[in-house]
């Protein structure tokens, strides 16, 4: 009988992939597209939304046919994205009503002080588990509806329509404008700001802060549970599963029990850290959300550091200021140098995220002298996502009063060893790279493969699992108190700037 695959559709932040894996957990062909970053405005960041499912509806064939599969050997689709980036649609026409407001935007950052008002940031904490930023969907979506004239009156009449990405892709995979399945996840609308974290329904109290209609939202459903079949693309194939990007690394990484975490280092970097079925809420700006949920089973909780900028601040040291010409090359860079000679990049693009949320916030560079080399900068850019990551682990650690021994890595940037050291020494904890990276897709695949019975349980996932690379600390002590005072210090001069 001819060998069967679970397909992953990854809808990240700068593009489309395709995954097929095997029974064993095993990459076995992948087909990618990148699209547009739209820059309207300073602050602003848009994707096309019709150009993002051209690209889905050509790399899922691309990666079946670049085995030589049929579609009928692919046994189940596992849908996962970036999460919070926010679009409308026309139910009647299936055509996007401008284009997404992707979750690094921030356009809303005075409607999120307005709304905060005098009871500050944490106003909604209890019941959805974050703080009001510009980071997730509801601010977007109340700024969308009241930027165009007439739509809050149609979103009311149910003619327009809400999504995070993987909406928009099973609507489209089920047939958009004829009759498409309109639902998210529980992982996803955990994002939203609109979800109760406690009942997982849409919360009546949210909405009217908000002001959202409840016409314009989906509906939820698990992560991993068949929502519909699919009649494009792969039509007759189920889809399995669906669930945000890092919720999906998470599962991937089969962090399936209490005290699990891992990192995803890509465009922004995440760390989950699996509660169990506890709802833990941060008292250290860690977001409390839903780390996905199998069935009818009862969900699983997790809390994230989230940092809005990593391997990005990589890519805008090789376009924004052309001093690479590929991102590998930034480790080579910053190995002609033997430290960071002083020099602190604090990439505030999107403002800061954990622990500090602070939307205001712009970038810096500090610790200049006369001395620094385009080596000391590249430095910098990798130290920047060590340094974020020891400042989501701290708090991590205040949070859930363990502190973590060792950390499960994945995601593009783990490719650099440089940056993986560096890691290391700096959390002091043993850094763990297993043999599948692209654990995003490995999850989603994952979750839908379980959904159709092609994986029995989480036990046969956790024996995919292999440890490909280790790295120990051995950075002593008393300069990482001074390179992380230092960065502490840079990272207050990115606060207050006047808007
Ligand atoms: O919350 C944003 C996150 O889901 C984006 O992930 O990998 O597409 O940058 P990525």
């Amino acid at each position: 009988m001819a060998e069967r695959y679970v397909a992953a559709v990854d809808q990240g932040t700068n593009s489309s992939r395709c995954i097929l894996f095997d029974r064993r957990g095993r990459l076995v062909s992948v087909a990618q597209r990148e699209h547009r970053q739209l820059f309207p405005r300073p602050g602003w960041v848009e994707h096309d939304a019709e150009e993002i499912w051209r690209n889905v509806t050509r790399v899922v064939p691309a990666a079946v046919r670049q085995i030589g599969a049929e579609p009928s050997q692919i046994v189940a689709i596992g849908i996962t994205n970036q999460r919070e980036t926010s679009l409308l649609w026309d139910r009647a026409t299936g055509r996007p009503i401008g284009n997404a407001v992707v979750w690094q935007d921030t356009r809303t950052d005075r409607l999120v002080t307005e709304l905060a008002g005098d009871e500050g940031p944490d106003r909604f904490q209890d019941l959805c588990g974050l703080p009001l930023t510009t980071y997730f969907s509801a601010p977007r979506l109340r700024w969308m509806l009241d930027h165009t004239p007439g739509l809050r009156q149609r979103a009311e009449r149910g003619e327009v329509l809400f999504g995070t990405m993987e909406t928009w892709l099973i609507w489209n995979f089920t047939g958009g404008a004829n009759g498409g399945l309109h639902v998210t996840d529980v992982t996803n609308a955990s994002r939203t700001m609109l979800m109760n974290i406690e009942t997982l329904e849409w919360d009546d109290q949210l909405l009217e802060a908000f002001d959202v209609p409840r016409a314009v939202l989906p509906e939820i459903r698990p992560s991993s549970g068949v929502f519909a079949t699919a009649t494009e693309v792969l039509p007759g194939v189920r889809i399995g599963a669906a669930l945000g990007d890092q919720q999906a690394a998470l599962f991937g990484q089969t962090c399936f029990s209490a005290g699990e975490a891992k990192c995803t280092y890509g465009t922004g970097s995440f760390l989950l850290l699996h509660t169990g079925q506890e709802i833990v809420r941060s008292k250290h700006g860690m977001l409390t959300t839903v780390a996905y949920q199998i069935g009818d089973e009862p969900a699983s909780y997790a809390l994230e550091g989230s940092m809005a900028v990593t391997g990005s601040l990589v890519q805008w040291f090789r376009d924004g200021l052309g001093l690479i010409h590929t991102a590998a090359e930034i480790e080579t860079l910053a190995r002609t140098v033997e430290d960071n000679g002083g020099a602190y990049i604090v990439p505030a693009f999107s403002g800061l995220f954990a622990p500090h949320w602070r939307s205001e916030a712009r970038g810096v560079i500090a610790g200049l002298t006369g001395y620094i080399t385009k080596g000391h900068l590249a430095r910098a850019v990798l130290e920047a996502t060590g340094f974020q990551t020891l400042e989501v682990v701290d708090a991590m650690n205040a949070d859930s009063g363990i502190a973590l021994t060792a950390l499960k890595v994945d995601g593009g940037m783990t490719a650099n060893n440089l940056l993986m050291q560096f890691l290391a020494d700096l959390l002091d904890v043993r850094v763990v790279r297993p043999m599948v990276t692209e654990t995003v897709s490995l999850g989603a695949a994952y979750a839908a493969g379980l959904a159709v019975g092609y994986w029995p349980d989480l036990e046969g996932l956790r024996s995919n699992w292999h440890r490909a690379g280790q790295w120990l600390p051995h950075m002593d002590p008393a300069r990482r108190e001074t390179e992380y005072a230092n960065w502490k210090a840079a990272v207050q001069r990115t606060f207050n700037w006047i808007r």
